[in-house]
C-alpha cells in the first residue's frame, strides 16, 4: 500500500493506476462503516484509493477538530487489511494552498438541516470533496449513507461541476442496538451510549407510522420529536422528513396520500452531552439511495 502526500505525486501514481478506480474519502477514525465503503469499492475497481484527510474547512469553530478520534497508524492498518492500494494523506498546505480561499458552494441544500445546524460545513466538504476529486480523478467515489445530505451534496457537485463520477452510497453499519456507527461514538460516556440507541428508535417509529398509512410530515417529525423527548440525556437538533430526491417537503401539510412514486427520507440529528450524532431511515423501504 503506497502512501502518497502530495498532489504532484498523487497525480504521477494515478496515471500508472487500473481503472475503475475508485476513492474512498476519509477524516480517519476509522470504524466498520469505514472498512464496508472500503470493501465495497475493492470488489468493484481494479485501483483503490483511500484518503486520510483530516479537513479543517468542515468543522466550525466550537466544534470538534481538536478531539477527533483519528490515529493515523491505525487507520492505515485497517486500510491495508481492506486491500486498499494507496493512500493519499495529504497535509493542510497540501490541500489549502497559502493565500487559497476557493470555496465549492453547494447552493441551497447546503443551508437546510446540517447547513442550517453547521454553517459552512457542507461548503467545507464540497471544497475538500472536489479537491480530493480533481487530485485523485476517481471513477467512483463511496460514500456512508449516514451521512444522507453529504451525499445528495455530493451527487449535486459531481453533476453540476461535470466531474463524471459515479458517487456509490453504501447502507450504514449499526451496532447491536441499531446505533449507526460513527467516530464521534469515541466521546459517548456510557451512559450516553445507551441513551442514544433512541436516535434510532425514534426513525423506527416513524417508518411504523410511515408503513401504517402516516402521510403528513409533521405528524411523522413529531413521532421521531416525541421519542427523543423521552430520553432526558438527549437534546434534539432537528427531526424532518424530506423527499429524499429534492430534499424538499413530501407533501403539503394534511394532503394525505401522495402518489405512488413518492421517496421520503426521515433524518434526526441529537446531542449527548458534547456530542452531536445523526442518522436517517428510508420511510419507503423498497427504494434505495
Ligand atoms: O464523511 C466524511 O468523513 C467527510 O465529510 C469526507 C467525505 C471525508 C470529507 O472530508
Amino acid at each position: 500500500m503506497k502512501i502518497i502526500e502530495t498532489v504532484a505525486e498523487m497525480r504521477s501514481e494515478r496515471a500508472r493506476m487500473t481503472s475503475p478506480v475508485a476513492l474512498v474519502p476519509t477524516l480517519g477514525g476509522l470504524h466498520a462503516g469505514h472498512e464496508a465503503l472500503l470493501h465495497a469499492a475493492r470488489r468493484r475497481a481494479g485501483t483503490v484509493i483511500a484518503s486520510l484527510f483530516l479537513n479543517p474547512t468542515q468543522f466550525g469553530e466550537n466544534e470538534d477538530l481538536d478531539r477527533y478520534p483519528a490515529d493515523r497508524e491505525r487507520d492505515l492498518a485497517v486500510m491495508r487489511k481492506a486491500g486498499v492500494d494507496a493512500v493519499f494523506a495529504p497535509s493542510n498546505s497540501e490541500m489549502y494552498p497559502p493565500d487559497d480561499d476557493f470555496v465549492v458552494d453547494p447552493g441551497a441544500i447546503g443551508e437546510i438541516l446540517e447547513g442550517a445546524h453547521r454553517p459552512g460545513h457542507l461548503r467545507g466538504v464540497s471544497t475538500v470533496v472536489a479537491k480530493l476529486f480533481i487530485a485523485t480523478r476517481p471513477d467512483l467515489a463511496y460514500f456512508g449513507e449516514k451521512d444522507a445530505q453529504q451525499i445528495e451534496v455530493v451527487r449535486r457537485m459531481a453533476r453540476g461541476l461535470l466531474f463524471g463520477i459515479e458517487i456509490v452510497p453504501i447502507p450504514t453499519v449499526r451496532d447491536e442496538n441499531g446505533l449507526a456507527l460513527s467516530s464521534r461514538h469515541a466521546y459517548l460516556s456510557d451512559d450516553e451510549r445507551v441513551a442514544a440507541k433512541v436516535v434510532y428508535r425514534s426513525l423506527c417509529r416513524a417508518r411504523d407510522a410511515w408503513e401504517a398509512g402516516e402521510r403528513d410530515k409533521t405528524t411523522l417529525e413529531d413521532v421521531i420529536r416525541a421519542v427523543i423527548d423521552t430520553e432526558p440525556l438527549a437534546t434534539l437538533d432537528y427531526a424532518a422528513v424530506v423527499d429524499a430526491r429534492t430534499f424538499g417537503p413530501i407533501s403539503e401539510p394534511g394532503q394525505g396520500a401522495s402518489g405512488p412514486d413518492l421517496t421520503a427520507l426521515a433524518l434526526v440529528a441529537a446531542r449527548f452531552g458534547s456530542t452531536r450524532l445523526i442518522d436517517n431511515i428510508r420511510l419507503d423501504r423498497n427504494v434505495t439511495f
